[in-house]
């Protein structure tokens, strides 16, 4: 069965191609798997890479004080908890909770600042959360003080948060332009008045546009809007329209995600009622239905689940071949190390990903003892490295280049990963969704929603990994 089109689309339509998914194909490939904002990804971490081991790694990179550098800040707070929602945040109306996090924040930036001693140019810096824009205007001047003191954020950084429209001021908006903001992602996810209220958050469009069209009048250079796909009550003409009110106010980029239902980790998502969430081939169809709307509308596709419009920074990296992708998403602008501060933040600096604590009161106690709140980490070896490149290279490019792989890590690529193409042959590739050459690989159009499939095949942890526990959401 070929999943139903919104319109008719003839066979030369790279989306009607991609759209010929069958039931038993969904039945075959849709299972847990990984996102890959890492490899080897975050379940690998553990407490044996701890905070010695992380001020090590900071030393090594201190040793390249011009290199370039990500700075993340991971700021949780929410008034409310949206039901679907997958991140780690904390929510709180006692605004004087914030006051304190930011006060040790403050601390473990200077911190930071001493481990990285002089190396200071930031190329990417994010704020995420939660809600950075639950903070009050003040709060966010001090905190983009303290690390304008410490790092220099150099001209042409990519310097972009996440905003929730239903909270954010034009005041914020306003001082986050003078502090150099250009990017903003807003989190929109459905605006159905019955999936608001299915997954609580109620967001009117209205408010919503107001918000957006005001960031465009501020200079905004960039501007993202998230919707996910798989939420409760979600049906494709709901859906369809919530994508052309969107391509309607023509954002920069848009992100579509895969509703990630994790309850087993993120308690709150209980409050869904399972019955409600589409799944398999309903959950595709609402995919698929999103990918052709945007792609008529004039939207390219850009790794997974984005789009954007073709002048964009992502879209022009994406045809040239040279997007990257890290912990904060799809990026042109790849540095060598990433430091992140902040709860649950991961950074990955020198071949290592370090992961600070989760609860509020183990984060102030290390930082107190003057430590880095590590909780967990991870140091790559050889070979996690050359999957890393591998996997990213899949997840950013949708293709391996051979002898690129040869010439980084001195080997051959053919009997080193011999395993592997034998499964693909079998699998992915006998299903169309990859093709294998002298020259390596290549995802097609069609199997680029199964991209994380394909990456699956490569990562050595998983295949070791025991399949008794649920801890990754579904791949579709
Ligand atoms: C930190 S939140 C966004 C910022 C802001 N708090 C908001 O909600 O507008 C980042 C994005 O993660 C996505 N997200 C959150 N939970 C998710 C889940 N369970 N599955 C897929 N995407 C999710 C949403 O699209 C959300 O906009
Ligand atoms: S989706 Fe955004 S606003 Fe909702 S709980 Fe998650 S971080 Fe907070």
């Amino acid at each position: 069965m070929t999943i139903p089109t919104a319109r008719p689309r003839g066979p030369e339509d790279p989306a009607a191609r991609a759209f010929d998914v069958t039931v038993d194909l969904l039945s075959r490939y849709d299972r847990p798997g990984p996102r890959y904002t890492s490899y080897p990804t975050a379940v690998e971490f553990h407490e044996r890479f701890d905070e010695a081991a992380y001020r090590e790694r900071l030393a090594d990179a201190a040793r390249a004080p011009d290199d370039p550098l990500s700075l993340y800040l991971h700021l949780p707070f929410c008034e409310e908890r949206c039901s679907f929602c997958g991140c780690m945040v904390i929510i709180t109306k006692k605004r004087e909770v914030a006051t304190r996090y930011l006060d040790y924040l403050h601390r473990e930036l200077a911190l930071l600042a001493g481990a990285l001693d002089g190396r200071r140019r930031v190329v990417q810096y994010h704020w995420g959360g939660g809600t950075p824009t639950y903070l009050a205007p003040a709060q966010m001047a001090a905190l983009h003080d303290v690390v304008t003191r410490h790092f220099e954020i150099q001209p042409g950084a990519e310097v972009a948060i996440e905003v929730d429209p239903r909270v954010t001021t034009v005041e914020q908006l306003e001082l986050l332009r003078q502090m150099g903001f250009t990017r903003l992602s807003m989190g929109v996810q459905d605006f159905t008045p019955v999936v608001q209220q299915a997954v609580n958050r109620i967001q009117p469009e209205e408010t919503t546009r107001a918000l957006f069209d005001r960031a465009r009048a501020l200079g905004f250079e960039s501007i993202n809007i998230d919707l996910i796909y798989g939420l409760p009550l979600q049906t494709r003409d709901s859906f369809a329209k919530v994508v052309d009110t969107i391509a309607d106010m023509r954002p920069d980029r848009v992100a579509v995600y895969s509703f990630a239902h994790v309850p087993w980790i993120r308690g709150n998502q209980k409050k869904i009622d399972a019955a409600d969430i589409p799944v398999g081939e309903r959950k595709i169809e609402l995919f698929v239905e999103a990918m052709t709307r945007f792609l008529a509308a004039g939207y390219v596709q850009i790794g997974m689940d984005h789009f954007a419009l073709p002048g964009d920074e992502l879209a022009r990296a994406s045809a040239a071949g040279v997007l990257h992708r890290n912990f904060m998403g799809y990026t042109t602008k790849p540095a060598t190390d990433m430091v992140g501060a902040g709860v649950s933040a991961i950074g990955d600096v020198r071949g290592a990903f370090a992961q600070n604590v989760k609860k509020l009161s183990t984060y102030y106690e290390a930082l107190d003892a003057g430590r880095f709140p590590i909780e967990r980490g991870y140091r790559l070896d050889a070979d996690d490295r050359l999957r890393r490149a591998v996997i990213t290279e899949l997840m950013c490019n949708f293709r391996v280049r051979r002898e690129e792989i040869e010439r980084r890590f001195d080997l051959a690529f053919v009997p080193y990963f011999s395993r592997e193409l034998d499964e693909l042959s079998a699998g992915p590739a006998a299903d169309g969704f990859v093709t294998i050459g002298d020259s390596g690989l290549e995802v097609t159009p069609r199997g680029r929603l199964f991209v994380r499939n394909v990456a699956m095949v490569f990562d050595r942890h998983l295949r070791e990994k025991s399949t008794e526990r649920p801890v990754f959401s579904r791949t579709i």
